[in-house]
């Protein structure tokens, strides 16, 4: 097959284009590189891929010859209030709201990353896709803005569109504003962590080799217009994860409590039922063991400078 997948110099969207390619594929990946973190280290994560430089919240998306998009592409992170806002608007609302006309346009499916955001702090734990969704970030807001522009899509023009909620993604490439990043940085260099609140928040942290299992799965197996939990199956304090760390790198972290971020959750947990019965996707890999493979990969990235 041939598929488009935007973010494709990302964590997330590099990993899933090069096993998609490991698996006989050809892609085509779209990414226009913004500078939300070094753009050095996305040309290193699409090296040996096809990246095209393209931005999809204004620059036409060519999909002929296309069998199906996975789209990726976005601006990541809760911490999206203020100044940064109208970068969420553009990278997730406008970009998405293009990439799915095109899609409807040339009549291919969709697979679209959202996110546990949309939960906010959840009705229920573990929490089911028919939870109402509360946000309680911008950035979370406009990933449940485009789920819903997915579904106007779907009404209007016949959208095959599936929605997949990742629940925290980590291990090598991981983004370097995201919590075990920023561990393993800490435990590399012996700086100082700063961890927001209590450290007693608790997440579903889905490694993500499961996570790009998944994505693919739903390209080929999914209904049209499913909406998926993609979540790992041990849920951890960021307090337990950080002793795993430490267990899994011999070394000592120095914490210092610092103040709740605005827009963080205190809980996510993933009731992955329904893409287990459907998919019969479940996650495979133990939190320290995803923790290791994430330690070799941060120790071996500092090494090499
Ligand atoms: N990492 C997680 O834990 C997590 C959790 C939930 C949802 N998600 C979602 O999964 C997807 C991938 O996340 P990630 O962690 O790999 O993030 P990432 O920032 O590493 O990757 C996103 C990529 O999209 C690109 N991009 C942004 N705007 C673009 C535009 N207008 N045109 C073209 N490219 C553009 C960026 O340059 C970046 O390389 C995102 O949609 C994110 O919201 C991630």
């Amino acid at each position: 097959m041939r598929y488009v997948v935007s973010g494709a110099a990302g964590f997330i969207g590099s990993t899933l284009a090069g096993t998609l390619q490991a698996a006989g594929h050809e892609v085509v990946g779209v990414d226009c590189l913004t500078d939300f973190y070094d753009p050095a280290e996305k040309e290193e994560n699409a090296r040996g891929l096809d990246v095209r430089r393209l931005d999809l919240a204004e620059e036409a998306l060519d999909l002929d010859g296309v069998d199906g998009v996975f789209h990726l592409a976005a601006q990541a992170g809760v911490r999206s209030f203020g100044d940064v806002f109208p970068l969420y608007v553009r990278r997730n609302l406008i970009a998405t709201q293009r990439v799915f006309e095109a899609a409807a346009a040339a009549g291919l499916r969709v697979v679209f990353a959202s996110s546990s955001s949309v939960y906010g702090e959840a009705e229920a734990y573990p929490t089911p896709e028919d939870t109402p969704p509360s946000p309680v970030s911008p950035y979370g807001i406009t990933k449940l803005g485009c789920e819903h522009l997915a579904h106007a899509y779907s009404a209007a023009f016949g959208l095959d569109a599936v929605v997949l909620r990742y629940f925290t993604v980590y291990g090598p490439r991981q983004r370097p504003d995201m919590f075990f990043r920023r561990v393993c940085e800490a435990l590399l260099t012996g700086e100082t962590f700063e961890i927001y609140g209590s450290g007693e928040q608790s997440r579903s942290f889905t490694y993500v080799d499961d996570a790009v299992a998944a994505t693919i799965a739903a390209m080929e197996r999914a209904p049209a217009g499913a909406v998926y939990n993609v979540g790992g199956g041990e849920e951890a304090t960021m307090l337990e994860a950080i002793a795993l760390l430490e267990q899994v790198s011999g070394r000592a972290l120095d914490v210092q409590h610092v103040g709740p971020a605005k827009g963080d959750v205190s809980r996510t947990k993933a009731d992955v039922a329904r893409i287990g019965a459907a998919l019969d996707w479940e996650p495979r890999t133990p939190l320290a063991a995803g923790l290791a493979a994430m330690w070799s990969w941060a120790s071996a990235t500092v090494a090499a400078g």
